[in-house]
């Protein structure tokens, strides 16, 4: 598990033990990750201010096959290095009109907080702009300091309107078709 100490000293990082986000890589997400991105979601509330209503508590294998299958969604699995275990999640759906919404992101408790979120939007991001989509969006909630500071260091900005269903509307334009 993420948490596991001897897992930690084997993850990519620096002389001082810090991890490295440029040793960060999207790879899809498979059904061997389930178990281990389901665990970084304890509790029905933790879920919410990850997926909002995306996902539903509890959470199991069966909504993440579901997300797999469905042709509009891409998902990936963040990895370090060549070590195949999953530290982060992100997923983007295609919309018509030339958007895309980023619709689900996170990465393992443990290893919060140290750039990898930054790093994952910024690829997810580059593959938007690969896909010649015109503008990403995505919902978070207006708590969510963390995530809405990850967003707009690449760029986000909020939309005028506040959407009381859904949060903080945050937008990039990328000038495809
Ligand atoms: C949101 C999440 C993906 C961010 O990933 P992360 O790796 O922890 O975030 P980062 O380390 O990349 O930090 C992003 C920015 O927020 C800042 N930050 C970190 N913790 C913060 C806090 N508590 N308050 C405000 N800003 C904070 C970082 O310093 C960084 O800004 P900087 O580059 O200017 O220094 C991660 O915290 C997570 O998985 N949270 C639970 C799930 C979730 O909320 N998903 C988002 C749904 S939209």
């Amino acid at each position: 598990m993420l948490a596991n100490c001897s897992t930690w000293r084997e993850m990519p990082s620096d002389d001082e033990g810090t991890i490295d986000p440029a040793q960060l890589t999207l790879r899809p997400f498979s059904a061997s990750d389930d178990a281990e991105v389901t665990s970084w979601f304890p509790d029905a509330g933790a879920l919410r201010f990850f997926a909002g209503r995306r996902l539903t508590w509890p959470l199991d294998s069966e909504q993440w096959a579901s997300i797999r299958a469905d042709p509009a969604t891409r998902a990936w699995t963040a990895v370090l290095g060549d070590d195949p275990t999953p530290v982060g999640h992100a997923e983007m759906v295609d919309e018509p009109g030339g958007l895309v919404q980023f619709t689900l992101l996170a990465i393992a408790p443990s290893l919060r907080g140290q750039h990898l979120g930054k790093e994952v939007v910024g690829q997810m991001v580059e593959k938007a702009r690969e896909g010649g989509y015109r503008l990403v969006y995505l919902f978070v909630h207006p708590d969510n300091a963390t995530a809405i500071r990850g967003y707009r260091s690449h760029g986000f900005e909020p939309a005028e309107e506040l959407d009381s269903a859904h949060g903080l509307r945050l937008e990039l334009r990328l000038g495809g078709a």
